[in-house]
Parts: structure tokens; sequence; C-alpha cells
């Protein structure tokens, strides 16, 4: 039986416990056997409340440790661990690995996907990306990785700083882009719902497409006359901006063709 440690009771962690504990109850090898909390409040309803400790020094050995806290609090949180020579990783797409204490053995367990603590996902999709200083930790990794998700991958840090920037332009900057989308329509009284079936698609479009492949418009076409009309109509600054910005990307992609 492997033991798992979670240290943090935010979104991520939430996320883990359920499908860590959900795992158990199928009888898998990897038992979660603690969580630590500076509120014992925030995840009493998950489990049982004997698991929950508050304090560093009431953790009990196990074979891993997975900080789940905020970027920022993780180098300290690493350096206030009361023990040396096991395994403890992080979950962040942008901290690097060496960011965690010495006193123990380093990794990375990375779930790619957003994560809000009520809103349910299923582990088995979300890729998972770890990385480790050793053969012997990732294969302790991997066996905990494989136990949620069916998609695990090996990636080193330079690797993951890469995939969390790709992250934030194909997550972030696109809801971004629908709240710009939003304002346009609002500003019109038509409804953005008109909208999400085109969401749908384009975003369903480049599971059997690449990117580029998908791309469509009067940008990708060269309608010079339609992006003029596109740019005389929007009178806000910023939303000029963007249009400029990202018609320009577009066109010199076509060029490089
Ligand atoms: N959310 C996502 O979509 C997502 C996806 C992938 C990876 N990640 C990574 O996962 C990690 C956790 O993110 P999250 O979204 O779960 O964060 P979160 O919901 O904001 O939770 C942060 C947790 O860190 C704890 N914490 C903060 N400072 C601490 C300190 N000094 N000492 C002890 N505990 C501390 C908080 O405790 P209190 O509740 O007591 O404040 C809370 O339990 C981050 O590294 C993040 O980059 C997040």
């Amino acid at each position: 039986m492997l033991k798992v440690t979670i240290i943090g009771s935010g979104n991520v962690s939430q996320h883990l416990i359920a499908a860590l504990q959900k795992n158990q109850n199928t009888g898998n090898e990897i038992e979660l056997v603690q969580v630590y909390s500076r509120k014992r409040e925030s995840i009493t309803a998950l489990l049982d409340s004997s698991k929950i400790v508050t304090d560093f020094n009431d953790l009990v050995e196990a074979d891993l440790y997975i900080i789940a806290v905020s970027d920022d609090a993780i180098a300290s949180v690493s350096d206030q661990l009361p023990f040396k020579n096991r395994l403890v990783v992080h979950t962040s797409g942008s901290v690097a690995l060496d960011s965690l204490n010495n006193n123990n053995r380093k990794g990375v367990f990375y779930p790619l996907q957003t994560f809000t603590k009520n809103k349910e996902v299923n582990f088995k999709n979300i890729p998972i990306c770890l990385e480790s200083e050793n053969s012997t930790d990732f294969r302790l990794l991997e066996k905990v990785a494989k136990s949620i998700s069916d998609k695990v991958f090996a990636i080193n840090s330079q690797q993951r700083k890469a995939l969390h920037v790709a992250a934030v332009f194909v997550n972030n900057f696109t809801n971004h882009l629908y709240h710009l989308g939003n304002e346009i329509c609002k500003d019109h009284q038509v409804p953005f719902d008109i909208l999400k079936p085109l969401i749908q698609e384009t975003a369903q479009k480049i599971t059997t497409l690449s990117p580029e492949d998908a791309q469509t418009g009067p940008a990708k076409r060269n309608d010079q006359q339609t992006i003029e009309a596109h740019q005389l109509f929007l009178t806000n600054s910023n939303q000029s901006n963007i249009y400029k910005i990202l018609t320009q990307s577009i066109q010199d992609n076509g060029k490089k063709l």
C-alpha cells in the first residue's frame, strides 16, 4: 500500500482528496493517510476528521507528500516539514522543482486543468505532468498518478513552464476574449448565448484538426474590407487594439506557409 499525504486544503487539494478517496473505495493500492490544513473546517466534509492535521509535527510517515498550496507558499511550507529524505512534490505549473527544500527528495505532480472547489471534474481525463530527481521516485509518482488519471506524462521543469505559458494562451486569454465578445454583445443588445454553439464547435474542431488548419475568419482569408469595417465598428480602444494584434498574428502566420 502506498501512503499519500496532501498538504493544503484549497481547490487542487480538495479535488485530489476526492479522487484518491474514490480510488481507495475501489480497493486501489494507494491510501490517503493524512491531509494538513491550516483550517480544519475547510475539509471536514471531505474526509474522516482523524486524518486531518493542523500541525506539521503531527504528520506521520508516508511514501509521498503532495504540497498543494499557493505558489508563493510552496517553498516556506516545504521548509517547515519536520522530516528528511522523504518524497515531497508540489502541484504548480510555474514553480521550479528546486524551490522545494533540500531536506527531502523533490518532485512535481502538476494536474493540468482548471480546478474550482465545488465544480466536479473527472480526474481520469486530467493530464498529470510528473517530474522527479530519480527514476525510483518517478515510478512511485507514476503509480499514484495512474491510479487517478489515464493521462500521465513525464515533463521536465522547462517543458512545464512552456506548458503553463501555453495554458495561459488557450485558457485564460481565450476566456478573456469570451468576456470581450460578451461586452460587445451587451453593448449592442444581442444575447451572448447565440455565440455559444460557435464557441463549442471551435473547441471541438481542434480535437481532430490542428489549430492552424482549423483557423477561419477574415484575417485568415485576408478579407481586407471586412477587417477595416470591423476596426471602424470597434470604438473601444482596448477591443480595437486586441483585434489588430490578433489579426496581424493570424496574417503573419499565413505568410510563413
Ligand atoms: N486551481 C487550479 O486550477 C490549479 C491547477 C493546477 C495547479 N494548481 C496549483 O496548485 C496549487 C494550489 O492551488 P489552488 O488553486 O488549490 O490554491 P487555493 O485554492 O488558493 O488554495 C491554497 C491553499 O494553500 C494554503 N496556504 C496558502 N499559504 C499557506 C501557508 N503559508 N502555509 C500553509 N498553507 C498555506 C491555503 O490555506 P488556507 O485555506 O488556510 O488559506 C489553501 O489551503 C498552486 O501551486 C497552483 O499553482 C492550481
